[in-house]
């Protein structure tokens, strides 16, 4: 039993999984609902997001880098390029874009220049501009990334 492997894959996956579910389910449901609906939904976002923020991130770090160090052994040593090859590569730079993005979004880093999701008592920093245009692109990255996981080892 190849241990290295097993761990790596356990923390990809399950980091993956809670990222992505996550991620889009937040930016496809919470934060619409947010910026359409009652004074009583911010506040319901502005208590989750401190929480959820750093449980994405975290998540995401590990998934990225498992997600390395198994490219790296999978295709470190390859001596030709192939089709798995390609679409876990694809994958894994979409993801890691998306990470990067991400750091912007949920840290001061990205507060400092606009980019920062800041939710307040009412959690209506959620449209803020930053937010607006990283958080569909973010996920755009996140479901080239699941689908390109998906498939890669059967190409
Ligand atoms: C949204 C983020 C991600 C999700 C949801 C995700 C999900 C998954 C899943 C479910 C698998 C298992 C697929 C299979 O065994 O056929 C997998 C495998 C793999 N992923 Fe990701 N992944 C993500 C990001 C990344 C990143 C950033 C990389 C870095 C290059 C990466 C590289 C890999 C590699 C190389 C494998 C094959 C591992 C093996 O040989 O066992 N992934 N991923």
């Amino acid at each position: 039993m190849d241990w290295y492997v097993l761990v790596l894959r356990l923390i990809h996956v399950i980091g993956g999984v809670f990222w992505a579910g996550a991620y889009l389910a937040l930016v496809r449901f919470f934060v619409p609902s947010v910026r359409s609906g009652e004074p009583a939904e911010g506040r319901i976002m502005g208590r989750l997001m401190p929480k959820m923020g750093p449980a994405l991130g975290g998540a995401a770090t590990l998934t990225v880098i498992s997600g390395v160090l198994l490219f790296t052994r999978d295709f470190g040593a390859a001596s030709s390029v192939s089709a798995s090859m390609i679409g876990f590569g694809i994958g894994g730079l979409a993801a890691t874009i998306a990470w990067l993005l991400g750091i912007l979004m949920f840290t001061p880093l990205g507060r400092r220049f606009g980019w920062g999701f800041t939710p307040g008592a009412e959690g209506n920093e959620s449209a803020s501009p930053g937010v607006t245009r990283l958080g569909p692109t973010v996920a755009v990255l996140v479901f080239v990334a699941v689908l390109s996981m998906s498939v890669s080892r059967y190409l």
